[in-house]
């Protein structure tokens, strides 16, 4: 798939730029970024989800939240916390950083032989 546009000699490329260029990048670390962002307002999302219930346990008897809403509360901070925010947060690292260390060849990848000066040569292809 074609991610860049051809252009003529000379001729500057109008890079999008504001809302609309993040929206559509296709950087990694801008991706990477996005992740981390919507991760972190899950966190938060989650975090008033707990506090809502600590607040309906911190009395007995308490009346704040009924049986229902509680169960709701609790399916939902397990559910945003596990799968929206600790998730996508690992993915924001993943997305930040492993396309740029195995291109440089400093991590492992199948496509590179790491080495200590961080070059990186092509793995000889051992598919027949
Ligand atoms: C990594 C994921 C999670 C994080 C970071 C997290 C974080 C928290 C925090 C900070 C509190 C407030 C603690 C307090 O008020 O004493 C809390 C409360 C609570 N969490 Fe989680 N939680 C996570 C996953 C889960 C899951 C998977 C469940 C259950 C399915 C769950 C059930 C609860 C319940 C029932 C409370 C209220 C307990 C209380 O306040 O006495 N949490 N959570």
């Amino acid at each position: 798939m074609a991610t860049h546009a051809a252009f003529m000699p000379g001729e500057a490329a109008a890079a999008p730029s504001g809302l609309w260029s993040w929206i559509t990048t296709v950087d990694h670390k801008r991706i990477g970024i996005l992740y981390g962002t919507s991760a972190f307002i899950f966190f938060l999302v989650g975090g008033i989800e707990a506090l809502i219930m600590r607040l309906q346990l911190a009395a007995p008897d308490n009346t704040l939240v009924g049986a229902q809403r509680f169960n709701e509360l609790f399916t939902m901070h397990g559910t945003t916390m596990v799968f929206l925010a600790i998730m996508p947060m690992s993915a924001a690292f993943f997305n930040y950083m492993i396309r740029s260390r195995s291109a440089r060849g400093t991590w492992p990848s199948p496509g590179s032989t790491p080495s200590p000066t961080g070059s990186s040569s092509p793995a000889p292809c051992s598919c027949t």
